[in-house]
């Protein structure tokens, strides 16, 4: 095995962390900060006192480079090196050296507050600034004053500002390892492809038949442009004169993909064989590709976005910063030099490109966030004057707040209550946290763990095609149930139940065009969730929460209402049937219901007056993916709740004296209330739909 750069390094990194209780380490990618820091520490005796933790932004990462490792160690994974990711244990008592998501290691910090059982803990990847990493950064800043003996934190990067981070930590010790980059040439387009997949494509193909053996690497943005870009190119080499050159592989490589395809990535190619990996940019800095020597860089990522205003998602493809790009073309050139082709020309990346990417902290809800800080209750932990490296907008702050408040997890001063903490313990968002709770309320705790299983394993269900096709199913006779006109969350749970019905057999999952990894894994999702709600639970359980095949309407409205309790203000009101659309509105924007929701107008046309949602997502439009009717009395409450807000007193822990009614306006919901009150549609409530939708419309204009 190769020495890595981290190795050469390895007595200056022992005697630094010796003597510092923080030390920021900057390797380049592939210089083994992931792989060989734990190690050294563990040889050099580190795993005597606690175990090490390292932890990953992404749930890929962990898995992959604590496999790497135990293989290194020649231990198995499990034993003496494991991981741990959201809905997956794999760590024992033999456990020493701990990869997990940072995620994760927040989570275990709520149980034991000064993470007693490590004696390391490496922040890796820190440069990705997830918004994960960036409160574990603050915390670890707390804890190294608190625990001051035998204890160490490592945060490693590979771009980070090593100035900014020792700043933060009153001026710890930076170690930079230099790395071995072979200089790497760089190609720019003359403009802007205007179609991006086409060009990598095209810019593939030539690399193929005119350069040396060596692979390519691809950046794209996603899943289905990896797809397609990986049988595009796989058509074009076979359609290659024989003999005109090497033969190839093509490789996928994102976030999702399985694990058996996942190490495919990790295997060099075979002798005289080029291989493209085609991935996101997961192969930026968080795995290291061997074996690269050309990469082509479309420029762009795709990124999730939050507007704390509207409560909305994007999920944009955008131009990547500078930064991003120097690590993309910096892959080329690990083992030799190397070349780099940028499909977009050098005045974009001198002049649009940001410098560096906008941290997660600054475009996500924080809704959990800030009930995670609210949980810990530490005296010294105030959720606005946190200490955060970047700090969030104030604006996305009072959002959380706001959310919090209308699901009852913090009281009317900002107080964290009984539910609120109930909610921290469950490793699931707030919403769906909520609405647990409330099942449990209701009686129907069953329906609501299927249901949070399903969202969380990400099931996804295809909409019943046109009648044609429909005939070449291989179960022409029965179809999947449709929700009963109750919308998405109905249909996730009846599918699970009549999946269980079928006693969990794969091939119900294949029939129905479902994946059986993901049936599998909601599965066990909600196999855990249910031990974890049966240990926190206080009160009487309302359920043996096994599968109960009850599909009464009144079960379904049961869960209806614990939904709507759990979404809060993650709500929708009809407004008008448009374009062939569900339209409602919201926040006085027109947003519709995602054209792959089973819910449905009724045969009068009618959609229900009231909808929540699990997202709500602007695409070509504003979306809400995953709807469920609920009734207007329930909606009320939440109304009602709003009206009261006073969100001062929300942040600054009930010491306000404005006047309750004065903020209320402020509160950036503006569901029709008049309308909520009388159900009928009042004048004002129609003027308000008319002006939303003719903002709507001009703002549509103008792009
Ligand atoms: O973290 P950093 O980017 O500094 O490097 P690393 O992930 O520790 O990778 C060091 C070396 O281990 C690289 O040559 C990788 O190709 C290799 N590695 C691997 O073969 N399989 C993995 N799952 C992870 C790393
Ligand atoms: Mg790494």
């Amino acid at each position: 095995m190769a020495v890595l750069p981290i190795n050469k390094f390895e007595e200056k990194i022992v005697e630094t962390v010796e003597e510092n209780s923080v030390v920021v380490i900057i390797g380049e990618t592939g210089s083994g900060k992931s792989t060989q820091l734990s190690q050294i520490l563990h040889r050099r005796g580190y795993t005597r006192s606690g175990a090490i933790a390292v932890t990953q932004p992404r749930r890929v990462a962990a898995v992959s480079v604590s496999r790497r490792v135990a293989f290194e160690l020649g231990v198995r994974l499990g034993e003496e090196v494991g991981y741990a990711i959201r809905f997956e244990d794999r760590t024992s008592e033999k456990t020493c050296i701990k990869y997990l998501t940072d995620g994760c290691l927040l989570r275990e910090s709520l149980s034991n507050p000064e993470l007693n059982q490590y004696s390391v803990i490496i922040l890796d990847e820190a440069h990705e600034r997830s918004l994960n990493t960036d409160i574990l950064l603050g915390l670890m800043k707390r804890l190294t004053k608190r625990r001051t003996s035998n204890f160490k934190v490592l945060i490693t990067s590979a771009t980070l500002d090593g100035v900014k981070v020792s700043r933060f930590f009153s001026g710890c010790p930076v170690l930079n390892v230099p790395g071995t980059l072979f200089p790497v040439e760089k190609f720019y387009s003359t403009e802007r492809p205007t179609n991006y997949v086409e060009s990598c494509l095209k810019t593939a193909l030539d690399i193929h038949l005119r350069e040396p053996l060596g692979d390519v690497l691809i950046f794209m943005t996603g899943q289905d442009d990896i797809d397609k870009m990986v049988s595009r190119l796989e058509d074009s080499i076979q359609k290659l004169e024989e003999g005109s050159c090497v033969d190839a592989i093509v490789l996928p490589l994102h976030g999702s993909l399985p694990p058996e395809m996942q190490v495919r990535v990790f295997s060099p190619a075979p002798p005289n064989c080029r291989r493209f990996i085609v991935s996101t940019n997961i192969a930026e800095t968080s795995l290291t590709v061997d074996g690269v020597v050309y990469v082509i860089d479309s420029g762009f990522v795709k990124q999730r976005q939050y507007n704390p205003s509207t409560g909305m998602y994007s999920l944009d493809i955008v131009q990547i910063s500078r930064v991003q790009a120097d690590q993309r073309a910096g892959r080329a050139g690990r083992t030799r030099p190397g070349k780099c082709y940028r499909l977009y020309p050098i005045s974009v990346y001198n002049e649009e490109f940001l410098d560096a990417t906008i941290p997660e902290i600054q475009r996500s809800s924080l809704a959990g966030t800030v009930l995670y800080l609210k949980s810990l209750s530490l005296s010294d932990i105030d959720i606005l004057k946190f200490d955060f490296l970047d700090p969030p907008s104030r604006e996305s702050l009072e959002d959380a707040l706001r959310q919090l408040y209308l699901i009852d997890a913090i009281d009317e001063n900002g107080q964290i209550t009984d539910i609120g903490k109930s909610m921290a313990e469950l490793p699931l968002e707030p919403s769906l946290a909520r609405t647990l709770i409330e099942a449990n309320e209701l009686g129907c705790l069953s329906e609501a763990l299927t249901v949070a299983a399903m969202l969380s394993a990400e099931v996804t269900i295809r909409p019943s095609r046109s009648k044609n096709k429909e005939k070449k199913r291989k179960q022409p006779f029965s179809k999947l149930p449709d929700g009963c006109g109750w919308g998405d969350h109905i249909q996730l749970l009846q599918v699970f139940e009549s999946w269980d019905h079928a006693f969990y057999d794969p091939s119900w999952c294949t029939n129905y065009e479902l994946q059986v990894r993901s049936m599998m894994f909601s599965k066990d999702v909600r196999n855990q969730l249910s031990q974890i709600v049966h240990k926190i639970a206080k009160g009487p359980l309302d359920v043996e929460s096994g599968i109960m095949q009850n599909k009464s309407d009144k079960n379904y409205r049961k869960l209806r209402r614990a939904l709507c309790k759990g979404y809060g203000n993650q709500l929708a009101e009809r407004m008008i049937h448009h374009n062939g659309f569900h339209t409602l509105g919201y926040r006085s924007q027109l947003v519709q219901v995602h054209p792959s929701s089973v819910l449905e107008a009724d045969e009068d046309g009618q959609l229900p007056d009231y909808v929540v949602y699990h997202e709500l997502i602007s695409t070509s439009r504003p979306f809400m993916r995953n709807v469920c009717a609920v009734e207007i009395s329930w909606v009320q409450t939440i109304l009602r709740k709003l009206e009261k807000m006073n969100i001062h007193k929300l942040s600054s822990g009930g010491s306000d004296t404005l006047e309750s009614h004065e903020i209320a306006k402020e509160g950036n919901l503006t569901l029709p209330v008049e309308r909520a009150n009388t159900d009928k549609k009042s004048d004002s409530t129609d003027s308000k739909i008319q002006a939303a939708r003719e903002r709507y419309l001009a703002r549509k204009a103008k792009k």
